[in-house]
Order: structure tokens, then C-alpha cells, then sequence
């Protein structure tokens, strides 16, 4: 079963690329920029992957990234993460990137966008993995921000397929976002939103039905709310899972008890993602063999979670016909 489960075809539509840094490619790109990081080693660095919470994962998360200057970091970080795409059978990754993140440090959005951009061109030419890049708001920042942030990426617009919501999630409720998402809305991007990872119910409600989500990034308490996962059902509302992340960050006190058997037998479109699997103990694969080691799920299974994913791509009807 793990070889089937190894070699199945995949979509990876939950991942961001930040959260790909290995500590080695962070320890190489601290030397290239003359950045001096708070580790001694590589080791050091893993030792301190213990997270209570989402919040004490992010502190860490911003900090590692704060190696990434030029083009070519973005590139070889992006390039990274595509060999292990293939290595883990994934023929098509949508991904987030963090503009305001990078732009704290004079990062610009044209420097982040051109090196991940060369990554995934050259990785559709290489390995024919397809992709789309989605920008991503922080939402413990303010909604003037962001807005400023999507102008100052317009320009970039051929380059992106959507946008997104992330980082510290509860006390930061969708209905924040309403005028930038509905401004991206209307310039034709598609729109996703992290909900109900750590935050209530509400939150994914609030994503649904004022910022007009197409896809819940994880919304694993979507089963809280008996109406709401009526709907969601209903709609068809993609919920990109990612199940190590969730038990890295203490959202579920481990697999065992994690909501996804409930949320498949519920009938919702479940899909299964990384997220940020430098610091949640692997990739696509790693996250497949954790499942399947803690539920056992059938040939039949895996099969719908696949097609859910076919389904849940922004994808064109050619290709999503190739992915099915
Ligand atoms: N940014 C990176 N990973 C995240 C996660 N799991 N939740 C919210 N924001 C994030
Ligand atoms: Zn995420």
C-alpha cells in the first residue's frame, strides 16, 4: 500500500513556499547574504521545530525566511521544492507566496516573483509539473496593507492566479479582508482563504460568504457547525487538508484523533496538502503514509481524495482532463 500511495499521482493545492526551507538551503543563503542566524547548525535548527501552536511556528517560519534576498534565492528555493514535487509523483502544485513578508525587508515583489516564477517554468519544461502561484495577505496585519500590496503586484498580475489569507488566525476574522478581496475578486483572481485551523466555525463561515472563498484552507473544524458543513457540501467547497501540520501544531492532539475520516464521511471534498513541510516532517508522500498509517483508508478512498483534487484545481478542462 505505501508504494501505491507513493507512486499515486498528485495535486499539491496547499503550500507555501517559504515553508519549504530546509536548514541547509537556510544555512547556504545566510552565507550568501551575510545574515547571521540565531543557530549554530543545522541540527540546532530542526531542534527548535517544537511548536505549541500556530503562532510559535510562525515566529519561527519569518524568521527563517529572512535569508531570502535575491532572485536566485526565491529561484532556488522554488527549484527545491519542485524536485521534490517529483520525487513525490505531485504533476501539479499551487502555491502561496508571502509578499509582505519579503517586502519588511526591501525584498520586492518583482525580485520574489521573477526567481519563483523561473523555478516553475523551468519545472513544467523539465519534469512537466504545471503550476499557478497564489498571493498571499497576512492577516495579522491591517487590510491598508494588503491593498497596498495587491497594487504594488498588479503589475505582475500574468504571473499569479489568485489570492490568499495567512498567519495568526484567530483575532483576525475574514470580514478584515472584505474590500481587497473583493477588489481581486472583480479583477478576475481567484480567491482561497485559510479558515478553521485554529480559529472557530465562523471563520470559515465568514470566508464563504463575505470574502466569497472557492477552496477553505484546512478548515478542520468545519464539522462544529452542522449547517455550515451542509453547505459546504452542497457547494462542493473544496477544504485543502493538510493532516502533519495539524499535528505539528497542536491543532489535533495527534493523527489519531484528527477530524479527517469524519470530514470524508461527511461527504465534504477533502483534499490532502503539505502546507510547510520543511518544519511539519515531510512532503506530499510523508503526509499520505501518516494518514494512511493512522486510518487505514482503502484503494477507493484515496481514490475520491485524488479526484477531489482533480476537481479542486484552477485548471484549464485540458489539463484537469490529464490530471484526472
Ligand atoms: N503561513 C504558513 N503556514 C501557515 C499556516 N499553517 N497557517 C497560517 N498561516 C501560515
Ligand atoms: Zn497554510
Amino acid at each position: 500500500m505505501n508504494a501505491f500511495l507513493e507512486s499515486l499521482p498528485k495535486i499539491e493545492l496547499h503550500l507555501h513556499i517559504e515553508g519549504t526551507l530546509e536548514p541547509e538551503l537556510m544555512f547556504e543563503l545566510a552565507r550568501r547574504n551575510d545574515v547571521t542566524l540565531p543557530f549554530d547548525s543545522v541540527e540546532q535548527v530542526r531542534q527548535a521545530y517544537e511548536f505549541e501552536d500556530l503562532q510559535s511556528f510562525l515566529n519561527l517560519y519569518y524568521q527563517g525566511m529572512n535569508v531570502l534576498y535575491t532572485e536566485q534565492d526565491f529561484f532556488d528555493l522554488t527549484a527545491a521544492y519542485l524536485k521534490r514535487c517529483h520525487d513525490n509523483a505531485v504533476m501539479h502544485t499551487e502555491l502561496f507566496f508571502d509578499p509582505q513578508a519579503h517586502l519588511a525587508r526591501g525584498v520586492s515583489i518583482s525580485t520574489q516573483v521573477a526567481g519563483i516564477t523561473r523555478a516553475l517554468d523551468e519545472a513544467e519544461a523539465t519534469y512537466g509539473i504545471t503550476s499557478g502561484l497564489i498571493l498571499s495577505f497576512l492577516r495579522d496585519m491591517s487590510e491598508e496593507h494588503a491593498l497596498e500590496t495587491y497594487e504594488a503586484a498588479l503589475p505582475y498580475r500574468e504571473h499569479f492566479i489568485g489570492v490568499g489569507l495567512d498567519s495568526a488566525e484567530v483575532g483576525n476574522p475574514p470580514e478584515k479582508f472584505e474590500r481587497v478581496f473583493e477588489r481581486a475578486r472583480s479583477d478576475g483572481f481567484h480567491v482561497v482563504v485559510h479558515a478553521g485551523e485554529e480559529g472557530p466555525a465562523e471563520y470559515i463561515k465568514g470566508a464563504l460568504e463575505v470574502l466569497k472563498a472557492e477552496r477553505i484552507d484546512h478548515g478542520i473544524r468545519s464539522l462544529e457547525d452542522p449547517e455550515l458543513a451542509k453547505t459546504l457540501v452542497e457547494r462542493r467547497i473544496p477544504l485543502t487538508v493538510c493532516p502533519l501540520s495539524n499535528v505539528y501544531l497542536k491543532t489535533v492532539p495527534d493523527m489519531s484523533a484528527h477530524p479527517l475520516p469524519a470530514l470524508i464521511e461527511h461527504g465534504l471534498c477533502v483534499t490532502l496538502h503539505s502546507d510547510d513541510p520543511a518544519y511539519f516532517g515531510g512532503y506530499m508522500n510523508a503526509n499520505f503514509l501518516a494518514v494512511q498509517a493512522a486510518f487505514d483508508l482503502s484503494r477507493d478512498t484515496w481514490r475520491t481524495l485524488s479526484l477531489n483534487a482533480v476537481e479542486a484545481a484552477f485548471v484549464s478542462d485540458m489539463r484537469r482532463d490529464a490530471l484526472r
